[in-house]
């Protein structure tokens, strides 16, 4: 193993460097710099957050299967005002709907995803249907041809992101899941965003050997929201650079159940995913690493005195293909404001 991380300067290709670095598999590279938010220690460049939990009610939270806020452990990162990084604030339990809402309900249709620019509109109506035996079969023999699941790599929520012009428009819109809306507003509300409006999402499917360019996300036209990011499944190395392509990136593992804000100073840096690492077992809620979910008795009569959950339980015949996807992939889910109040789309 060579440690590169530390050398690397800021200069021409310094993000690409390290992007390349952490993307390489042979020999594999050093993750010794890889800053781990789950370690929960504030060293080198991470500081602790103070959120504004009392704008969270707890019920709010609690139905879209989030611990309390003054629960939340939030950190930012010495040189990158506005970003916050909350360490998997999810209620164990919760992840498995979030995770069936990924693969199961938000592809359906009218959402855009990848598979619409090749194929017809009647063979990528029901992706999870036609998956779901091959998925859900791990004993058939090796496939010919991979699932319409497995060959998933985006999905477009609301205004739905034109990848061609870099443009949202005001005609290529659908209505934003009421759920995901739900979700954001209350980390949006914790982080200090008390009107922020879901209204796109870009979902990215990511197999092991997947990675993300260097980018910004820069077409929404108010870039004074924050841009909120989800992650379920394997584990990244998220790569966080600044307002050039160049400048040298900070690097941090994304673990199921993080979630990210890009607001303020931050909302508009340079970023990228160079690696997909198998989650750390310890890092995995035990209900993502076994079949479900189903409830020991136990804890049968804490759920029921507990609040009402909003979240659908997930049957175990989905959960079994969601469990299979999710053992050799990764997910990410990001949201985001398009239009500020008040504003439109230029005419063109
Ligand atoms: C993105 O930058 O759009 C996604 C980043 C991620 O997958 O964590």
């Amino acid at each position: 193993m060579s440690k590169m991380a530390a050398v690397v300067e800021s200069g021409e290709d310094a993000f690409k460097q390290l992007f390349k670095f952490y993307k390489r598999r042979k020999p594999p590279p050093d993750f010794s710099d890889v800053i781990d938010f789950s370690e929960h220690r504030c060293t080198g460049k991470v500081v602790p957050l103070k959120l504004n939990p009392s704008a969270v009610c707890d019920a709010a939270a609690y139905r879209v299967g989030l611990h309390p806020a003054r629960d939340w452990r939030a950190y930012g990162l010495q040189g990158y005002p506005g970003f916050v990084f909350i360490s998997n604030p999810f209620r164990k339990g919760s992840q498995p709907f979030w995770i069936r809402q990924c693969l199961k309900t938000y592809p359906q249709k009218p959402n855009v995803c990848n598979l619409d620019m090749h194929m017809s509109l009647c063979d990528t109506q029901d992706i999870w249907q036609r998956s779901v035996h091959s998925l859900s079969s791990p004993s058939l023999p090796r496939r010919q041809e991979k699932s319409l699941l497995e060959r998933l790599r985006w999905v477009t929520l609301g205004y739905h992101y034109n990848w061609d012009t870099k443009l949202y428009s005001a005609e290529h819109h659908t209505p934003f899941p009421s759920d995901l809306e739900t979700l954001s507003q209350q980390i949006a509300l914790g982080c200090g965003f008390s009107d922020f409006e879901p209204q796109a999402g870009i979902l990215n499917y990511y197999r092991s050997d997947s990675s993300l360019g260097i980018h910004v996300d820069e077409s929404e036209l108010d870039h004074s929201r924050p841009l909120l990011s989800f992650c379920f499944g394997q584990s990244a190395v998220f790569l966080l650079g600044g307002t050039q392509r160049q400048d040298p990136p900070t690097a941090m593992y994304m673990h199921s159940g993080d979630v990210m804000v890009m607001s303020g100073q931050s909302r508009l840096l340079y970023h990228a995913v160079p690696r997909i690492l198998p989650a750390p077992p310890a890092l995995l809620s035990p209900e993502l690493q076994n079949l479900p979910a189903s409830t020991p008795p136990e804890q049968q009569q804490q759920q029921q005195q507990a609040p009402p959950s909003e979240l659908e339980p997930v049957s175990e015949q989905d959960w079994a293909v969601c469990l299979r996807y999710i053992q050799s992939s990764r997910i990410n889910v990001t949201v985001r404001q398009v239009l500020g109040a008040g504003q439109s789309f230029p005419q063109r």
